[in-house]
């Protein structure tokens, strides 16, 4: 499973632009918001691509687009809140230009499908996850006068053949989407109804692209799925061979094919599933030097019974297993996690597990949550919503209490060593200072002097603040 952030794109790379001169523009132009987790942004990507194939240009300004499409999150309320009312900003402009194509795409649109378009009037278009193939059909349609929705999911479609057309300019990381949907069921989560089944995509197209990639200057990939380590290709769920003439792929096997694109191509990935993590995973990255040493390992629940009735597939002792398989195999890498807090019929005892693992397993880093209900799921139709608000949010806040303190320790203890930093831009603080990070996701702020963008740089770190350090280069 994913994370969260939010923005607006940008106007395609300079690059992309040249290779896309032969398209004739139509003369429209594009705004594409994404919200949610990293496989929207990666998503939007591809989306983009779909739609400057026949001539859309990007813009930032609502005010001057002709078509506005939102990438949408379902996954917990407040993220669809947050969509509503973006949605009712663009109604107000379409009040006084009635032209503007105003559409939902991503996991909000497969949930409430027709009901944004018939109900609430608030869309023009309505596409889901598997769909976007059918923008440029589905945008005729709307400026033929109807509305248009597909929400179809699909066994197959990766995107596998369409080049993502870069949204982030750094120009230095990026991801790739490696597979989609998921099959895991989690009680909580909409995300198997709104992406539907888990596929994996053609390892040889996710080589090209981290190929395509370094040559064009990027120096870090982050292969995405929602869950990585069941990655699987030529084999069925079972892990039956489907075509004996073909070679299988798993994810061990993938990264290890990404990671030997140059040593000098950093590979990370996100997310990993406690019950799927194998050892060789483990002892594919700590054979790479260029894998970065840093997991993403969501934990949810300490509590046995509350990690049952979430339907994990896991309890706090296979984890804590899994946790010092990573200790052992690679004593350097870092550990994040994904906690939620007030689970139907979580105790205070329960809770006080989740606390207790996280003493014991000292993460990083974690995204923390108080849980949102959400319709058709398992635990919607199984178990009552019945931790008090209030309750919810003092679990919650509890549970940031120890992780800032937990992750203030860790920077703490990476003051006084060398790290091997791949710098990504000028710091916002001050322009004479890069940023960049360690192999560990560390952001890590050092002196300019003659580098730049995309270069790799050995920093002594000699001051930190609670998530950040501050040193100075020793050699590049
Ligand atoms: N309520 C709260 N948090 C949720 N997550 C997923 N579904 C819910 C929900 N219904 C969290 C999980 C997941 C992360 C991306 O979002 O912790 O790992
Ligand atoms: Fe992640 Fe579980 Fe949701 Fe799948 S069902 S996306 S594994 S939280």
């Amino acid at each position: 499973m994913l994370h969260e952030g939010n923005k607006t794109i940008d106007e395609a790379r300079q690059g992309e632009a040249v290779m896309r001169e032969a398209i004739r523009p139509n003369g429209k132009k594009l705004l594409l918001e994404s919200y949610g987790c990293q496989m929207n942004f990666s998503d939007s990507e591809i989306v983009v691509s779909i739609l400057s194939d026949v001539g859309f240009n990007t813009t930032r300004e609502a005010e001057d687009a002709d078509v506005v499409l939102m990438n949408t999150c379902a996954i917990r309320d407040n993220a669809e809140q947050r969509v509503r009312n973006r949605l009712n900003y663009f109604r107000s402009l379409k009040k006084k230009r009635p032209h503007l194509v105003v559409g939902i795409l991503g996991c909000m649109a497969e949930r409430l499908r027709e009901q944004l378009l018939e109900e609430e009037k608030l869309v023009d278009l309505v596409v889901g996850p598997d769909a976007y193939r059918d923008l440029p059909n589905l945008i005729e349609q709307v400026h033929g006068g109807q509305k248009a929705v597909n929400v179809l999911l699909s066994r197959e479609e990766t995107y596998a053949d369409i080049a993502p057309v870069r949204l982030d300019d750094n120009g230095v990381t990026a991801f790739i989407s490696i597979m989609r949907g998921c099959d895991n069921m989690c009680s909580f989560c909409v995300v198997p109804f709104t992406r539907g089944r888990e596929r994996s995509r053609d390892p040889e197209s996710i080589v090209l692209e981290a190929q395509e990639l370094f040559n064009q200057g990027y120096r870090e990939v982050t292969l995405l799925g929602q869950n990585v380590d069941s990655y699987k290709w030529n084999m069925t769920s079972k892990g039956e061979i489907k075509d004996e003439s073909r070679p299988t792929v798993n994810f061990a096997q993938l990264m290890e094919k990404v990671a030997a694109v140059s040593p000098e191509l950093r590979v990370r990935f996100s997310t990993s599933h406690p019950k799927d993590m194998t050892d060789d995973v483990l002892h594919a990255m700590s054979r790479h030097e260029n894998i970065c040493k840093y997991i993403h390992l969501p934990i949810q629940s300490g509590n046995n019974e509350v990690l049952k009735n979430m339907n994990r597939g896991y309890t706090r002792e296979w984890y804590l297993e899994r946790i010092a398989a990573i200790r052992r195999i690679m004593p350097d890498c870092a550990i994040s996690t994904d906690i939620i807090a007030g689970f139907c019929g979580e105790t205070e005892a329960q809770h006080a597990d989740t606390l207790s693992i996280m003493e014991e397993v000292q993460y990083d880093m974690a995204y923390m949550f108080k849980y949102s209900e959400r319709p058709r799921t398992l635990a919607e139709r199984k178990f009552e919503d019945d931790v008090p608000e209030e309750v919810k949010g003092r679990r919650l806040q509890e549970i940031i209490d120890l992780q800032m303190e937990c992750s203030r320790r860790r920077t703490e203890r990476m003051v006084g060593h060398d790290y091997r930093v791949l710098v990504e831009g000028t710091s916002k603080k001050s322009a004479e200072m890069l940023y960049g990070r360690n192999s560990q996701n560390v952001v890590v702020v050092f002196p300019k002097g003659n580098l730049k963008p995309g270069d790799y740089a050995v920093v002594h770190t000699s001051e930190c603040t609670a998530t950040t350090l501050i040193g100075t280069v020793v050699s590049q």
